[in-house]
């Protein structure tokens, strides 16, 4: 049965604050949590170091956001959560994808592109303190996303054109060495509206006002006293829209109490009063994931651990699929020969059959997309333990064949490369 994957990145550049725990964390860790989904959250180190050349500052915020995204109650048995530089095969999917995206595409790109604009509106070099890395970007975010094939990826407006250029990279790939890459779509949450900070502009780290998700409760009561408001007096009626307190308060409510306190704005209540409200409403939802996340910044052992697990489950994908990738291309053995390239490349979609023979025995074969054998059986007695077979390698792929050695006739030499390329894409699918 194959599911939706969801999968989105999360720069490690920073504290996680309420717009990052309302816009994205909260929202992923639900739609973690229905079923049929499949989440893959992953830690963008490799992109932190664009912006960020303080190794401390990048370690720090690496743990502080993941230890947000597990105290927020991502489960990391049900979602693939990993550390992208613990998948080496992003950086070498990244290299394939810049050898068929065009230099121009990145030229347009937004980020890249208003840094140039910057310097060009005060009459610099164009590409004056812009980094490489800054320009090749989008690039590693389209591996980031093509490496597991992911159909679904949650991002806010302004990564929208990253992800129509990661299509494009899997169009220009697939279309070069077939069909390797699911073209990926953005999904823009319409319903989670972005959270205003203490000034009232979105918050965000750049605008130096934010809240930062685990503020003490003395912390979060001070900072939310900041909130900008106007200069209405206690008893005077307010206005509920435009004021950035009632959009944080509508963000953590329910539609009852956000009915009360626009009541109360009606009513003229005080300011003072208003900010105690949004204080203890926020405080209800956060308290209990204050105390996990403290324990798990006190103990990032368990958190290393914890992204040491996901990186192993993720490279189950990564690993054998980056094998089909260089294969694709041509970085590959020089003795592979062309029946068995044409083998691999007919290797996608293939399936198991069992059935029983006049023998009274149970076999299974594997069988290619047109049909052709590419494994056989011998017989089994029960058509329980060829399952058994069947699972053992699907999860292990080629690596399993000697413990079935004496159930399977002689792989043919031309025939490996098919098989593990078989096994490795039907171990995405059937998970
Ligand atoms: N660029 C994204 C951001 O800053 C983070 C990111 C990196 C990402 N790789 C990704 C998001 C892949 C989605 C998919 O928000």
């Amino acid at each position: 049965m194959s599911s939706v994957r969801f999968l989105t990145g999360i720069t490690t550049s920073g504290t996680p604050h309420l717009g990052n725990y309302v816009g994205s964390i909260r929202p992923s860790v639900r739609a973690s949590q229905t079923p049929g989904v499949e989440s893959y959250y992953f830690l963008a180190d490799y992109h932190a170091l664009i912006k960020i050349d303080d190794p401390a500052r990048i370690q720090r915020s690496t743990l502080e956001i993941a230890a947000s995204w597990l105290a927020a109650g991502l489960d990391p048995e049900k979602v693939t959560f990993y550390r992208q530089s613990d998948i080496p095969e992003i950086p070498e999917l990244t290299w394939l994808l810049t050898c068929v995206t065009g230099k121009g595409a990145l030229n347009r790109a937004h980020a890249y592109k208003a840094a140039v604009d910057k310097n060009l509106a005060t009459a610099q070099d164009p590409d004056m303190d812009v980094n490489a890395g800054l320009f090749m970007y989008p690039v590693l975010m389209g591996a980031d996303i093509l490496m597991f094939n992911a159909h679904k990826v949650p991002v806010g407006r302004d990564q929208i054109q990253h992800i129509e250029m990661a299509r494009d990279m899997a169009h220009s790939f697939n279309h070069r060495y077939g069909e390797h890459f699911v073209p990926p779509q953005a999904v823009i949450e319409e319903s989670v509206a972005t959270l205003p900070g203490l000034d009232g502009r979105k918050m965000s780290k750049s605008y130096d006002n934010t809240i930062p998700l685990f503020a003490s409760r003395e912390q979060l009561k001070k900072l939310i006293a900041g909130i900008v408001t106007d200069s209405r007096a206690p008893g005077e009626p307010k206005e509920a829209e435009g004021s950035a307190l009632f959009q944080i308060y509508q963000a953590f409510a329910s539609e009852e109490e956000t009915q009360i306190l626009r009541q109360d704005y009606a009513k003229g209540i005080a300011w003072a009063d208003a900010k105690q409200r949004l204080f203890e409403r926020i405080d209800l939802e956060i308290a209990p994931m204050r105390e996990t996340y403290h324990s798990l910044m006190n103990d990032p052992n368990r958190v290393e651990a914890i992204l040491l697990a996901g990186a192993e489950k993720a490279r189950k994908i990564s690993a054998p699929f980056a094998a089909r990738l260089r294969h694709a291309v041509g970085l590959r053995s020089l003795v592979t020969s062309e029946v068995a390239v044409k083998k691999v490349a007919k290797s996608s979609m293939a399936s198991f059959k069992q059935y029983r023979e006049k023998d009274g025995k149970f076999y299974f074969k594997l069988v290619d997309a047109s049909g052709d054998l590419l494994l056989q059986s011998l017989g089994f007695d029960s058509p329980k333990v060829a399952g058994q077979s069947i699972a053992l390698l699907q999860q292990q792929g080629l690596g399993a064949l000697e413990a079935l050695a004496g159930q399977l006739e002689p792989l043919g030499s031309d025939h490996q490369e098919a098989v593990a390329a078989a096994l490795a894409g039907m171990a995405r699918d059937e998970k």
